[in-house]
C-alpha cells in the first residue's frame, strides 16, 4: 500500500514560506472584511447562493427553486426568468448609472480612444439586437463572433443575450480552420466579424479568415462585418452586410427576450491539444450570479473602481470578467485592443496611469515577460491608483508573484491568485483580499460555498501536504451544464474518474498545513522520474528563483532507466549569457532546492518558449523537442520559429545529430 500511495501522489517538495496579510487600511475599506461569509456558506450553501441571487439578479420572474442536482447534471433557479443583457444594461441605467462609463476603450494605434457609457452601450446593443432579429436570429439560435478587442465585441455578445441566441465567440487570433470547426460544431447561421483587427502594429485579416472558414462551414448564411481599419475586404453580395448599415435603420428600443434561468447564454470551446475542442455550455442565471459575486468580492469592486481585466474577451476570463461580471456590477472597465508590448513594454502602465486603474488582473505568463523586461518600464508611470492585483491562468511562480507585488503593486496591493477553468465559469479557489493572508504561489482557499478535494488514484483523500488530483465535490451556480450536443463526452471527461458526484478538474494540487491549495499544473504536466511524480510547476518556480532566470519550462523526456528525465528550457534575464557553467549551476540549484530526484538531465537556453496565442506553454511540443521526435501540430503556436531553434539546441545538447 505504501508504494501504491507513493505512485499516486505528486511529490510536493518545494515550500514557499513568505506570507502577506491584508493591511488594516485595505481591510477597513474592503467589500468583504471578515470570515463570516465562509461560515454562512458552509451552513447552507444553497441558501447562501439563493440569498445572493436576490441581491445580484434582476428577475422577470423570481425563482422558487434553488439547486437541483441529479449527478452529474445540475440546474440552478430553474423556474426563474431573466435576461442577462437587461441585467447588464437596463438595470444599470434604471439605477442611475446611465452616464457612467462602462468601457474606457483604448485602441492599439496610439491616441485612439473611446468611452462608452451604460446608456450608449444599451443603445448600441439594442440596435444590433434588432438588426440580428431582422436577419432572422431567434431565441435558441447560435451566433458566431470572430472579432478583435473592440467595444463592438461586448456589444455583439450582449445583443445575442438580448435576443436569446447563444454566442460562440472564437478568439480573433485563431485560424480560419479553428473558426470553421467551432461554427460547424455549433451550427451557427450568422457570424459577426470585422474587416481587420490590430495586433502588434499589423493588421489581422479577420474578414478574410472568416471567408475561408465559410467554405468549411456551410451553415453560415449571413456575415455582419464591422468596419475597423476601413481597408477593402472581399465581399459576398447577399451574404455580407456592414454592421453600420445594418444598425442604421434599427430602432434604439429592443425588448429583451424573457429567458429561463437555465437557457443557454453561450458556448465556449476549451483548447484541446489534439482532440476536437469541447464546447462548454453555460446558462443564464447561475452563471451571471457566480461571475458577479466573485467579481465584486474577490476584486473588491466599489462604485468608483476602475477595473482592468487584461485578458482577451475571446477566452472565458474575458467573458466572465470583462463582460458579464463587471457589467452586472455596474463597473467601469478598461478595454485595450492591442499587444502589451506595443509600441513598447510600458503600454499597460501608461493606460493604468491615464485612467487611474484601481484593480488589474492578468496572467502569470505576461508578468514573467514584465520581469524579463525589467522594472524600468513600470517605473516610467504613476501607478499609485492601483489598490489590487490579480492573476489567473496558470500557477504563478513565487518569484514572479513577489516581483508583481513589489514593482507593480508597490508593496501596497494584495494579489489575488484565482484558480478556475472555462468549465467552472467563474473563480473557485481564491483569496478574499480583505480576509485572506496571502502566500505567493498559492491560490489559497475555496471561495465560500465551494468544496474542492484532493484525491489519489483510487479516490481517497490524500494526506495533507501530498499532491493528488483536484476535484470539486459539490455543484456551484456557474458550472457548465454539459458539452454542446455531446453529453456523453461531458460525463466521460469530467464525471467518470470518481463517479457522477465528483467533478474532475484535470489539475494536480496539494494542500498545506493551513489548508491552502497549491496548484501543480495539469495532470499531464507531471513528470515521472523513477516512480516519483514531480510537478513541472515546482521545478519551474525553482528555476525562476535563480537570479539569472526570467522564465522556465520543464518537461519529461522518455528515459529507458528512470521512466522520464527532466529537460528544462530557460530564458535568461538581460545581462546573463548562456554557458555550460550556468546550465550546470542551474541543475545543481534545482537539485539543492527540491532534491536530487528533481535534478534536470539537461538545461537548454532559448530566446522564447513555444506558446499558444493565449500564452500557455505548449508542453506537448516541448516534450517532442526533449525527446527528439518529429514535432506534432504547430498551427496553434503564436510563433512557429521558436520551436525550430529549440530543437536544434536540444539535439546538439542531448547528443542527437
Ligand atoms: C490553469 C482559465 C494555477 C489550470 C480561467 C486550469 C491555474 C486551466 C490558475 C484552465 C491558477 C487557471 N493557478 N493554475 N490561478 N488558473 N489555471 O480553461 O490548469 O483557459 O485547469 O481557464 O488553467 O484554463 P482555462
Amino acid at each position: 500500500m505504501e508504494t501504491e500511495h507513493a505512485h499516486a501522489a505528486i511529490e510536493a517538495l518545494l515550500e514557499e514560506r513568505r506570507t502577506f496579510s491584508p493591511s488594516e487600511d485595505f481591510r477597513a475599506g474592503a467589500a468583504i472584511s471578515d470570515e463570516e461569509v465562509y461560515r454562512r456558506a458552509e451552513k447552507d450553501f444553497e441558501r447562501f447562493w439563493a440569498e445572493l441571487a436576490g441581491e445580484f439578479i434582476g428577475w422577470f420572474k423570481e425563482p422558487t427553486k434553488t439547486m437541483d442536482w441529479k449527478p452529474p447534471h445540475a440546474t440552478w433557479f430553474a423556474d426563474g426568468e431573466l435576461n442577462v443583457a437587461w441585467n447588464c444594461l437596463d438595470k444599470q441605467v434604471d439605477a442611475g448609472r446611465g452616464g457612467k462609463v462602462a468601457y474606457h476603450w483604448v485602441g492599439e494605434p496610439e491616441g485612439e480612444t473611446r468611452d462608452l457609457t451604460y446608456e450608449e452601450l444599451l443603445r448600441e446593443v439594442s440596435r444590433l439586437a434588432n438588426g440580428l432579429r431582422s436577419l432572422g436570429v431567434r431565441k435558441g439560435d447560435r451566433v458566431g463572433i470572430y472579432m478583435g478587442m473592440v467595444p463592438e465585441l461586448p456589444v455583439a455578445m450582449l445583443a445575442c443575450a438580448r435576443v436569446g441566441a447563444a454566442h460562440v465567440v472564437v478568439f480573433g487570433g485563431f485560424s480560419a480552420e479553428s473558426l470553421a470547426e467551432r461554427m460547424r460544431d455549433t451550427g451557427a447561421k450568422v457570424l459577426i466579424t470585422q474587416d481587420e483587427g490590430w495586433r502588434k502594429g499589423s493588421k489581422v485579416p479577420l474578414k478574410r479568415n472568416a471567408d475561408d472558414a465559410a467554405d468549411e462551414a456551410p451553415d453560415l448564411e449571413r456575415f455582419v462585418v464591422l468596419r475597423r481599419t476601413g481597408d477593402d475586404v472581399p465581399w459576398t453580395e447577399g451574404r455580407d452586410v456592414w454592421w453600420d448599415e445594418l444598425v442604421d435603420e434599427q430602432s434604439e428600443e429592443c425588448e429583451a427576450e424573457r429567458m429561463n434561468a437555465e437557457d443557454v447564454l453561450f458556448l465556449l470551446h476549451t483548447s484541446g491539444t489534439t482532440a476536437k475542442p469541447k464546447g462548454a455550455q453555460h446558462t443564464s442565471a447561475g452563471y451571471l450570479l457566480h461571475v458577479s459575486v466573485t467579481h465584486k468580492w474577490i476584486f473588491d469592486i466599489h462604485e468608483d473602481t476602475v477595473w482592468w481585466c487584461a485578458a482577451d474577451v475571446g477566452w472565458i476570463t474575458g467573458h466572465s470578467y470583462i463582460v458579464y461580471g463587471p457589467l452586472n456590477n455596474g463597473t467601469t472597465s478598461v478595454l485595450y485592443e492591442g499587444d502589451p508590448a506595443y509600441p513598447d513594454w510600458d503600454r499597460h502602465w501608461q493606460i493604468v496611469e491615464r485612467y487611474g486603474v484601481s484593480a488589474y488582473y492578468t496572467a502569470p505568463t505576461l508578468i514573467r515577460s514584465f520581469v524579463k523586461m525589467g522594472p524600468e518600464y513600470p517605473a516610467r508611470h504613476d501607478l499609485s491608483s492601483l489598490r489590487l492585483l490579480g492573476t489567473v491562468g496558470e500557477p504563478i511562480n513565487p518569484e514572479a508573484w513577489v516581483w508583481y507585488w513589489k514593482y507593480i503593486g508597490q508593496e501596497r496591493c494584495p494579489i489575488v491568485d484565482t484558480w478556475w477553468q472555462t468549465e467552472t465559469g467563474g473563480i473557485l479557489i481564491t483569496p478574499l483580499p480583505g480576509v485572506t493572508t496571502l502566500k505567493p504561489g498559492s491560490a489559497t482557499v475555496p471561495f465560500p460555498g465551494i468544496k474542492p478535494e484532493i484525491l489519489d488514484e483510487q479516490g481517497n483523500p490524500v494526506p495533507q501536504g501530498e499532491g493528488g488530483f483536484l476535484t470539486i465535490s459539490r455543484p456551484w451556480p456557474g458550472m457548465f451544464r454539459t458539452l454542446w450536443e455531446d453529453d456523453e463526452r461531458y460525463v466521460q471527461t469530467y464525471f467518470s474518474k470518481y463517479g457522477p458526484e465528483t467533478y474532475f478538474t484535470g489539475d494536480g494540487a496539494k494542500q498545506d498545513s493551513d489548508g491552502y491549495f497549491w496548484l501543480m499544473g495539469r495532470i499531464d504536466d507531471v513528470i515521472n522520474v523513477a516512480g516519483h511524480r514531480l510537478s513541472t510547476t515546482e521545478i519551474e518556480s525553482t528555476l525562476v528563483e535563480h537570479a539569472a532566470v526570467a522564465e522556465a519550462a520543464a518537461t519529461g523526456a522518455a528515459d529507458p532507466d528512470r521512466g522520464q528525465r527532466i529537460v528544462c528550457f530557460v530564458l535568461l534575464k538581460g545581462g546573463h549569457e548562456p554557458s555550460d557553467e550556468l546550465a550546470e549551476e542551474l541543475r545543481q540549484f534545482v537539485a539543492q532546492k527540491i532534491g536530487k530526484i528533481a535534478r534536470p538531465a539537461a538545461v537548454l537556453f532559448g530566446d522564447d518558449l513555444p506558446k499558444t496565442r493565449s500564452g500557455k506553454i505548449m508542453r506537448r511540443l516541448l516534450k517532442d523537442i526533449a525527446e527528439g521526435n518529429e514535432l506534432g501540430d504547430t498551427t496553434t503556436l503564436r510563433d512557429a520559429t521558436v520551436v525550430d531553434d529549440l530543437k536544434q539546441k536540444a539535439d546538439a545538447a542531448l547528443g542527437r545529430r
